[in-house]
C-alpha cells in the first residue's frame, strides 16, 4: 500500500488543470452499455473507479479502453453479470443495472455491500425500475433483475433525491415503451451531463437539473463523441488548498456554474475568488479566513462531497463553524484523525462544532475513505512538519495525478510505498 509524505507550511502558486469529473465519467460510460454502437468519451480522468468500469464494460461484452483521457467503447455481444470482485471495489457498478435491463431485459448484479461512510442501500433504484416492470430476486448476493416482456415507462417519484437512483433509471427509461415521468429527481450538474450524453445518443429527454425529468422511450441509442464535464470537487479541493497554505491558484476548466454553494461558502469564509477568462483565480483575502456554518444537502445545497475538506479550511479560520452532515451517516471519519493534528472538532450526532485558530501539525494518519482521504492531505498542507497520509488508495479512486499536480504548484508531497 502507499503513502503520501507531506511537509507542510508551503504556500501553493501557480495553474491547476481541473480534470474530468469522476462522478460524471462513471454513469456516462456505464451508459455505453444502452447504446447499440460504438461510442468514444474524452476528458476521462485516469483513475482506479474508472479503470475498475472500463473492466466491468469489457466483461459485459462491450470492449473499452482508456487512453490518454479517451475511452473508445465498441459494440459487442452483451452480457448480463455485474460480479461481486468488481461490485465490492466500486459501489457505482449498480449502476449497470438500469441500462442492462433496458437493452437485455435481464441483470445479474452483485448487490453492493454496506461502506465506510453509511449504509447506502440501493432499495430505490429498485422500487422505481419496478414501477417500469422490472422484477427483482436476491439469490447468493445477487440482484437478479429480469422484466421478459421489456420495460414500460412510469410516472414515478424517488422518496429521496437520489443521484445513482435517479442516473440508473433515467438510462432504464430511455429505451422503455412510451413516457415516463421521474419525481423528486436529484439535481445535481453529473446528472444533466448524463442526460445531454443520451440526448446526444439520440434519447429524448426534458427537465434534466430539474426534480421532474420526462422520458419518451425510443427503441435504440446510437453512439458518439462526448465530452465529460470538468470534477467540480477536485476543483473545490484545490480551491481550499490554495486557502489553507495562503496561496494562490489560478483553476482552469473549472465548472463555476456548478459550484455555486461552494464558491459562495468559500467567499463568505473570506477567500476572494475571481472568475475571469482565463480560469478562476483563488486567493485568501486581507482579512484571513474566518469560520463559517455548513450544512451539506442535495444539490444545488453545499454538497456533501467537500463537506470534510470545508472542515479543514475552517480548522485553519478564526472562530467557530458548525458543520451540519445531511446526506449520509457516518461521514465523520476524518475527525479523529484531524484531532490528532491539532484540531479542535467536536462531535454530537451528524453535526460537529469546529473551533479554528489552531496550528495543525503533522503526524501519521489513516484515510478512511475518498474525502477524508482529501481532507487529510489538505490538512498535510496547511501543517507544520511532516504529515504521512496512509492507505491513500482511496484518494487514487477521485483523484487524478494528485501528487503530480500537487507538486506542480510548490507543493511537498510525495508518494511512498509502505513497508509492513
Ligand atoms: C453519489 C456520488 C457520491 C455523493 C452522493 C451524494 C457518484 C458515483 N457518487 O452517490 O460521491 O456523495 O451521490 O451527493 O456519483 N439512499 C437510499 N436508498 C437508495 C439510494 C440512496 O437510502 O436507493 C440514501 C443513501 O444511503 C444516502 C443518500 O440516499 O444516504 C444519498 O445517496 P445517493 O444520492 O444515491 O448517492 P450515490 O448515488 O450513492
Amino acid at each position: 500500500m502507499d503513502s503520501f509524505i507531506i511537509e507542510g507550511g508551503t504556500p501553493l502558486k501557480g495553474i491547476v488543470q481541473v480534470s474530468g469529473s469522476k462522478n460524471a465519467a462513471l454513469p456516462i460510460l456505464m451508459a455505453a452499455i444502452a447504446v447499440d454502437s460504438r461510442v468514444t468519451y474524452t476528458n476521462v480522468p485516469d483513475l482506479r473507479d474508472i479503470h475498475t468500469t472500463i473492466k466491468l464494460l469489457n466483461l459485459l461484452g462491450r470492449p473499452a479502453v482508456l487512453k490518454d483521457g479517451t475511452v473508445e467503447v465498441e459494440n459487442g455481444e452483451l452480457g448480463i453479470e455485474a460480479p461481486y470482485d468488481l461490485v465490492k471495489t466500486m459501489r457505482a457498478s449498480v449502476l449497470c443495472l438500469g441500462p442492462l435491463l433496458a437493452r437485455k431485459g435481464e441483470a445479474l448484479v452483485s448487490l453492493p455491500g454496506g461502506c465506510a461512510i453509511g449504509a447506502r442501500p440501493v432499495d430505490q433504484h429498485l422500487s422505481a425500475l419496478e414501477k417500469m416492470g422490472a422484477q427483482f430476486d436476491l439469490k447468493n448476493g445477487y440482484i437478479h433483475g429480469h422484466c421478459p416482456t421489456g420495460l414500460k415507462g412510469a410516472k414515478l417519484q424517488f422518496d429521496f433525491p437520489t443521484v445513482g437512483g435517479t442516473e440508473n433509471v433515467l438510462m432504464a427509461a430511455c429505451l422503455a415503451r412510451g413516457e415516463s415521468v421521474l419525481e423528486n429527481c436529484a439535481r445535481e450538474p453529473e446528472i444533466v451531463d448524463l442526460a445531454d450524453f443520451l440526448v446526444q445518443c439520440g434519447a429524448q429527454i426534458e427537465g434534466q437539473g430539474s426534480s421532474v425529468i420526462r422520458v419518451q422511450g425510443v427503441d435504440s441509442l446510437h453512439g458518439c463523441r462526448y465530452r465529460i464535464m470538468p470534477d467540480r470537487i477536485e476543483a473545490g479541493t484545490f480551491l481550499i488548498a490554495a486557502a489553507v497554505t495562503g496561496g494562490e491558484l489560478l483553476l482552469r476548466d473549472c465548472p463555476v456554474n456548478a459550484m455555486d454553494a461552494v464558491l459562495g461558502k468559500l467567499r463568505e469564509a473570506g477567500m476572494s475568488i475571481e472568475e475571469r477568462a482565463d480560469g478562476v483565480l483563488a486567493r485568501t483575502g486581507g482579512d484571513g479566513l474566518l469560520g463559517v456554518d455548513i450544512s451539506t444537502q442535495p444539490h444545488p445545497g453545499f454538497p456533501t462531497d467537500m463537506q470534510s475538506q470545508f472542515m479543514v479550511l475552517m480548522c485553519c479560520a478564526q472562530g467557530s463553524g458548525l458543520v451540519q452532515e445531511n446526506i449520509f451517516e457516518n461521514r465523520f471519519m476524518h475527525v479523529q484523525e484531524l484531532v490528532r493534528m491539532g484540531a479542535d472538532i467536536r462531535i454530537s450526532g451528524s453535526s460537529a462544532m469546529v473551533r479554528g485558530g489552531r496550528t495543525l501539525t503533522g503526524a501519521p494518519v489513516m484515510a478512511s475513505d475518498l474525502r477524508a482521504g482529501a481532507a487529510l492531505v489538505l490538512a498535510g498542507l496547511a501543517a507544520q512538519g511532516t504529515t504521512r497520509v496512509q492507505r491513500v488508495y482511496h484518494v487514487d479512486r477521485g483523484y487524478e495525478h494528485l501528487v503530480e499536480k500537487l507538486a506542480a504548484v510548490g507543493a511537498q508531497i510525495a508518494r511512498v510505498k509502505d513497508v509492513d
